[in-house]
């Protein structure tokens, strides 16, 4: 190994930055490689290459900065897209042109600082002869394979701060607030961070919920002298027997409305949503998620020393691992329904219906 690459994959996550400094760190200090980073995801190898030299020099004072100096794209001409006949077909040509790019700029390995949909491209491009490494990255924390991944953290942080301020003008006004916080798939921000935020009902898509039990808890609240109620609600979130209608594609910031307005309905009182959105992506890591990314970022220049490719770095039991870049390529892990943090918020009143049949 001479030369490294690394990319940034789809959707931000507060950590990028410190991955790729404690990569190029590693990388320059422990083996004397070259490390070139990868401009805008994987559309930087397509085209004229959009390449960006790192060194030690390139990476001072990255560690506390959100998003990433290198760009990041959705996917592009790397996803799975519809042909004429409306088959599902891949862009075959845009990988090819991707891994003769990379040989040709010398590169002997490429990391992927990505989520479960660029981990299935990064595998994909191993398949077409490059050697890749993955590192996860959502700040949903739903990645299979891995415990925790960076910007988790401070997503709960942001969440648990609007879930403070929400507190106050709540109780000043007696309303029903509802805070939606991002997770498309599975309720590990809505969980964390309701449960910090002492909120008094978390709904998430693991366990379909049904806002009459809600509003009749509401109404409890009132008649004990609590007469504001805080919800946190995870963008996936669906009630029980229904359809997820208000996910609908291009339809924005839409179950916390939804919960809102049913349950002024219910209980007749003065509700207002937010819906905390981009927020929770960006800004400075956390220290938790500082650590995290360097972990994770030493650990993808390990894994390409030991010749781990086709791999994702994974943290398990606070073991630096690898695991089949396959394992994790397009899933979801999802709040389990009978651990202890749902349990916990079972046992405060704050959890309720059943999990998911
Ligand atoms: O997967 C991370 C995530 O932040 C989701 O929670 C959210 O639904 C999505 O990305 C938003 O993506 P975009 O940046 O494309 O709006």
């Amino acid at each position: 190994i001479r030369k490294v690459a690394i990319l940034t994959s789809g959707g931000d996550a507060p950590g990028l930055n410190g991955v790729i400094r404690a990569f190029v760190k590693s990388a320059v200090l422990e083996h004397g490689w070259d490390v070139v980073g990868i401009e805008d995801g994987f559309e930087g190898l397509v085209g004229t290459p959009r390449l960006r030299p790192l060194g030690l020099k390139e990476v001072r004072g990255l560690l506390g900065r959100g998003g990433t100096i290198l760009g990041s794209t959705n996917k592009g001409n790397f996803g799975w897209h519809k042909n004429a006949d409306g088959e599902l077909v891949r862009n075959d040509a845009a990988y090819q042109e991707f891994v003769a790019n990379a040989k040709a700029e010398g590169i002997d390995a490429v990391v992927v600082l990505g989520g479960e949909g660029s981990q299935s491209i990064a595998h994909d491009l191993g398949n077409f002869g490059l050697p890749v490494v993955g590192v996860p990255k959502t700040i949903d924390n739903d990645l299979v394979g891995t415990d925790q991944t960076f910007g988790f953290d401070t997503a709960i942080g942001v969440a648990t701060d609007a879930l403070d301020r929400l507190h106050t003008t709540a109780e000043s006004h007696d309303r029903v607030m509802v805070l939606e916080v991002m997770g498309r798939h599975a309720g590990w921000i809505a969980l964390h961070a309701g449960l910090a935020g002492g909120v008094d009902a978390i709904l998430i898509p693991e366990i379909p919920f049904d806002l009459r039990a809600l509003a009749h808890k509401i109404g409890e609240r009132d008649a004990f002298g609590s007469s504001f109620s805080i919800i946190i609600v995870a963008e996936g979130a669906m009630p029980a027997g229904g359809e997820a209608i208000y996910q609908r594609e291009g339809l924005l910031g839409g179950i916390g409305y939804y919960v809102a307005n049913q349950l002024a309905e219910l209980t007749g009182k003065d509700t207002r949503a937010v819906v905390l959105g981009h927020i929770q992506r960006g800004g400075s890591p956390t220290p938790i998620d500082r650590i995290l990314a360097s972990r994770y970022g030493v650990g993808a220049v390990w894994a390409i020393s030991q010749g781990r490719f086709g791999q994702l770095v994974a943290i398990q039991n606070d073991q630096l691992i690898t695991v089949p870049l396959l394992e994790c390529a397009n899933k979801i892990k999802p709040v389990p329904v009978d651990g202890q943090m749902v349990r916990t918020g079972r046992s405060l009143g704050i959890v309720f219906g059943d999990e998911e049949q």
